[in-house]
């Protein structure tokens, strides 16, 4: 192994979450598979890889997977410890954190039910969503956008497709962010908030068991009832499975796509000559949304274990080394893409990695696209004159879903 030029790095530090593409640039040029230090203190350390093609190499390689105990006999690794029994199991039925063959059968029915034609058909409503929030944000010429639209639209749409009833969305608000919290953060999540999250599983799961036994026998037009009736068509997936999948796509869903919308407006207001143009044309909003996911990525990192022995950039990843694949240096590395650190809503050749590549790329692609297309154009439309109210961004603490905590606008009235 080759010395390596610069300091150990901790990515989930307030330092990188507050401005990450400086230091993706340094240990992209001086250390690009680098051994830095890991989330989880009990492990003497992590890889994270820096260019996109050694990302897209390790993404596309079976010689990585997710299940970490395939390769580790100490029990690090795991997404949840044992004592939070109900979140655990939850987790681990979820086909993100699972190799083939189980990764294979549970993402082949989601797949089925997750049709570009279910897509299409939710346009409409996401579109009326996106305009009733921000009739509710009304004439003070003011809002939050990440609690006011972001943060709403996404689990509004999702709870929507599941078939859960409008007055029980902002209970789903409530558990989705409680699981989110402890899921999403790659540093060890505190007791509280793993409590947190167990309490909030078996509400979704008393929810979701009653909701299931009631479309086997009354079937509605709604995703709940596509996976049930998959599961009856023969798929092999048990209750459990169906139950954990339905919590998956709430999760999976939430903070990504409300980090996209948050992150692409901030990113449009200080590039004024991309809103501009998007403004004039909003047929451009299809390139433009690749462009945003490319330009700051609402997923920043993802993580992989090492199955075998692998070389790469004239470095030994050992079999059981934890990978961090680092998407947002990916999508800026100048071998790859012409200008990375320039906003460029036209831009051609785009093939960012912002969902991911290989048997994981994200499931949820068209329809975060729709509703970032959406949410987006909506918003350009309505709100005349919108701006930053502060420049000074808080950030959440949190590398992988990366994005503000609050974004404040200012426009004018609504029209
Ligand atoms: C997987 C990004 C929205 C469902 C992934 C992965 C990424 C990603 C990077 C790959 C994870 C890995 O390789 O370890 C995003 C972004 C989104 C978004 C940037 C929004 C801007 C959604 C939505 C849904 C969804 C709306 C569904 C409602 C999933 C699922 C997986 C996944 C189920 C796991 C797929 C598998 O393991 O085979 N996403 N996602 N995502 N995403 Fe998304």
């Amino acid at each position: 192994m080759t010395v390596s030029t610069v300091e150990r790095l901790n990515p989930f530090i307030p330092e990188v979450i507050q401005d990450p593409y400086t230091f993706y640039r340094r240990y992209r040029e001086l250390d690009p598979v680098h051994w830095g230090l890991a989330a989880n203190p009990r492990l003497s350390g992590s890889w994270y890889l820096f260019r996109y093609q050694d990302v897209m190499q390790v993404l596309e390689s079976p010689k990585f997977g997710r299940e970490a105990a395939k390769v580790r006999d100490d029990g690090e690794g795991a997404p949840v410890p044992p004592a939070y029994r109900g979140f655990r199991t939850v987790v681990n039925n979820w086909m993100v954190f699972r190799d083939p063959p189980d990764h294979t059968r549970l993402r082949s029915l989601v797949n089925k039910v997750f049709s570009p034609k279910m897509i299409e058909n939710i346009r409409p409503v996401i579109f009326d969503i996106a305009d009733s929030l921000l009739d509710q944000v009304q004439a003070n010429g003011q809002m939050d956008l990440v609690d006011d639209f972001a943060f709403p639209l996404p689990v509004m749409v999702i709870a929507t497709m599941l078939g859960v009833d409008p007055q029980d969305r902002p209970l789903f608000r409530e558990w989705a962010l409680a699981l989110q919290h402890a899921s999403a953060s790659r540093l060890t999540p505190s007791p509280e908030v793993y409590a947190k999250a167990e309490q909030a599983t078996w509400g979704f799961i008393e929810y979701f068991k009653q909701v299931i036994v009631q479309r086997h026998s009354e079937p509605r037009q709604d995703l709940i009832t596509a996976l049930v009736k998959a599961q009856d068509e023969g798929d092999k997936l048990s209750d459990e499975e169906v139950l954990a999948t339905c919590i998956h796509l709430l999760t999976a869903g939430h903070e990504t796509t409300i980090n996209l919308i948050s992150k692409g407006t901030l990113a449009l207001l200080r590039n004024p000559d991309a809103l501009k143009l998007l403004r004039s044309h909003p047929e451009l909003i299809t390139g433009a949304v690749e462009e945003l996911i490319r330009y700051d990525s609402p997923v920043q990192m993802v993580t992989r274990w090492a199955f075998a022995d692998f070389e790469i950039g004239s470095k030994l990843i050992r079999r059981g080394d934890s990978v961090g694949l680092i998407l947002g240096s990916a999508n800026r590395d100048p071998a790859r893409f012409v200008n990375p650190d320039v906003l460029d809503i036209q831009r051609q050749d785009n093939k960012h990695c912002g969902f991911g590549s290989g048997i994981h790329f994200c499931l949820g692609s068209a329809l975060a696209r729709a509703e970032a297309q959406i949410a987006l154009n909506v918003l350009l439309n309505r709100l005349p004159e919108l701006r930053l109210l502060d420049d000074k961004v808080e950030w959440a603490n949190n590398i992988v879903f990366h994005g503000p905590k609050h974004l404040h606008l200012g426009f004018r009235e609504p029209v």
